[in-house]
């Protein structure tokens, strides 16, 4: 689906991604994780065609789409929610809705698309005529992924969306976002919270300043020393492992 090799993006002269490859099958669902600054929103904003690529390759179904313009790569069926949730404040939930399925052709499937997405978040039904200046923070991030899937999109990706949210909103999300996954929708995922996204991911990659240093499952990236040490807290060996018990 998505195959991204050697990318490199520079703001000005400063380089962010130092030849960044990995790949996100079909029906995948993949997380990158790092800490903050370590570049996981400039890789979604250059896939995205937010950002120019200054090196590497972006295929997306098997084409070429490195430097092409946003709205070439929403229409190709890459959909971001970025990082703070856009959405427009004074429209109603409905009204954002719409305007997201704005690239969809077909009306019949646009109405079917929007009865599935009340059906995965209710909230957004029972609060349809209401501006969406008036949610709450995760009834927000909520409308921000319910605007993504209106596109029908065939990538999905997500900038940290449990940050800064309730931990009972945010496991709403991540409930949202795996069964997402269980009806075959391919999902990149971008997080912080490395417990979270390695749980519902089936692959991830870490990067830090920029590049990646360690790839693979979730479950044996979760059992990783250096995930288990740097990112979870934990000691770098987990129950059942070195030692001999
Ligand atoms: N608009 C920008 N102009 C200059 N530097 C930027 C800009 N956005 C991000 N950066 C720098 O690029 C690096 C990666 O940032 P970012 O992709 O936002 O990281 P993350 O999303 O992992 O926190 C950081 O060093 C950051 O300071
Ligand atoms: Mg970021």
């Amino acid at each position: 689906m998505l195959a991204v090799e050697g990318l490199e993006v520079e703001y000005g002269k400063v380089r962010a991604l130092w030849g960044v490859s990995f790949r996100v099958d079909r029906g995948e669902t993949v997380a990158i994780i790092g800490p903050n600054g370590a570049g996981k929103s400039t890789i979604l904003r250059t896939i995205a065609g937010v950002l120019r690529p200054a090196g590497g390759r972006i295929a997306f179904r098997d084409r070429e789409i490195g430097g092409l313009a946003a709205h070439q790569v929403a229409r190709l069926g890459v959909a971001l929610v970025p990082e703070g949730r856009e959405v427009f404040p004074a429209m109603s939930v409905v009204e954002n809705l719409l305007l997201a399925g704005r690239l969809q052709r077909d009306r019949a499937r646009v109405r079917e698309t929007l009865e599935w997405v009340y059906d995965t978040f209710p909230r957004l039904a029972e609060r349809q005529r209401q501006a969406a200046a008036t949610l709450s923070g995760g009834e927000q991030q909520m409308l921000a992924i319910a605007r993504a899937l209106m596109a029908d999109p065939h990538l999905l990706m997500l900038d940290e969306p449990a940050t800064g949210l309730s931990p009972l909103v945010v496991d709403r999300i991540f409930e949202v976002i795996r069964a997402l996954g269980a009806r075959g929708a391919t999902t990149l995922l971008v997080e912080q919270n490395v417990h979270l996204a390695l749980e519902v991911a089936a692959r991830g990659y870490v990067l830090e300043r920029g590049r990646v240093i360690l790839a693979g499952d979730a479950p044996r990236l979760l059992d990783h020393p250096l995930i288990r040490e740097a990112y979870l807290g934990l000691p770098a060996a987990g129950p059942g492992q070195g030692g001999g018990g």
